[in-house]
């Protein structure tokens, strides 16, 4: 039977595509390639481009193909254009989540896993943060996961729909094969490294003065292979039928803007400028995950819990990929 992946030509996506495949599942991609890469999909991977609320376009798909699972990656996750144009978020985040959980409601497939996020938590009120931390988004993309955290346990309640949320901190690092090319880039690791390679002429570090070692903010940052292992923890989970849950995806450990560029710097031996910038609006001190649910529940294991690895990694793959998958 197979697992359909939406947003399998995203970043994240594509590295669950690919490790599902080496652990020899059948694996169907659903994408619209409005911020994915084709490329990112491997060849003898089927390929469904369109929207995940084409219920049209779904049903056919599950006609077609026996499916057990579905891995819902697809989403819009710009903070900032959310704040500016929240429709498309609700729309895209929520309606098409919503019309995509309806046909695999009527096909039977139950098997549920959802990319949420530490978003969902809002401003911290205590660090590190666990599963019960309260939860009140601050922009509308947060929101739009909130929303279909709660249709998920609507949906267990009324349809017997078994779900694992993961709620990932700050994804990051490459496989061999792919790796983080998104289009603005936002995050911080890839655009350090664009620094470095000589595309960005220097890193702005928004706030020097946060109560932190260094003063800058902290973050926690988490290697996609570890966080694509946890996917495959989750399914298994869900195929023991056990309960839905709710899980924090982070590295547990903090490192600061400094910490991640000083790092950047010793691995690619190049010199990054930095300009100090006024703090962000909005942007917490420290956002660090208590990864433990997800080591008790899912049995997981970080392989590559340091930062030295996640930045060697993504690294390795913008010099093997100047131009991303272009
Ligand atoms: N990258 C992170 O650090 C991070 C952190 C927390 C949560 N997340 C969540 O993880 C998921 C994957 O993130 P990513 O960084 O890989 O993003 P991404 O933009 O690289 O991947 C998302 C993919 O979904 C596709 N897509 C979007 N809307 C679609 C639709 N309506 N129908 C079909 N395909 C659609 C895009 O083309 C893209 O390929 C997202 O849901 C995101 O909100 C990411």
């Amino acid at each position: 039977m197979a697992i359909l992946v939406t947003g399998g030509a995203g970043y994240i996506g594509s590295v669950v595509v690919e490790d599902l495949r080496k652990n020899g599942e059948e694996v169907l991609v659903l994408d619209n390639l409005s911020y994915g890469h084709k490329q990112a999909v491997d060849k003898n991977v089927t390929f469904y481009e369109g929207n995940i609320g084409d219920e049209k376009l779904v049903s056919q798909i599950l006609k077609q193909h026996e499916i057990q699972a579905c891995m819902h990656f697809s989403a819009f996750a710009y903070v900032g254009e959310s704040v500016e144009n929240p429709k498309i978020y609700y729309e895209n985040n929520v309606g098409q989540t919503l019309r995509l959980l309806n046909v695999l409601i009527e096909n039977n497939i139950k098997k549920f896993v959802f990319s949420s996020t530490c978003a969902t938590y809002g401003e911290p009120q205590k660090v590190p943060i666990d599963e019960t931390h309260p939860q009140h988004p601050t922009n509308p993309y947060g929101w739009s996961k909130f929303m279909v955290e709660r249709i998920l346990e609507s949906y267990d309640a009324a349809y017997g729909l078994k779900f694992v949320a993961l709620r990932y901190f700050n994804a990051c690092g490459a496989t061999r094969k792919c790796g983080e090319d998104h289009d603005p880039e936002t995050h911080l690791i890839p655009l350090v490294l664009f620094a470095a390679q000589g595309k960005l002429p220097f890193i702005s570090i928004f706030g020097d003065d946060y109560p932190t070692l260094d003063g800058t903010a902290i973050r926690d940052y988490i290697h996609i292979a570890d966080l694509s292992q946890a996917h495959l923890l989750a399914l298994e989970h869900l195929r023991q039928n056990k309960n839905s849950e709710f899980i924090n995806l982070g590295n547990g450990q903090g490192f600061s803007v400094k910490e991640v560029i000083e790092t950047a710097r010793k691995i690619t031996g190049r010199n990054i400028e930095v300009k100090i910038a006024p703090r962000r609006l909005g942007d917490p001190s420290r956002l660090v995950a208590d990864a433990k649910k997800a080591r008790q529940v899912l049995g997981w294991k970080p392989r590559f819990p340091d930062l030295e690895s996640i930045i060697e990694s993504a690294w390795a793959w913008h010099l093997a990929n100047p131009n991303g998958y272009d």
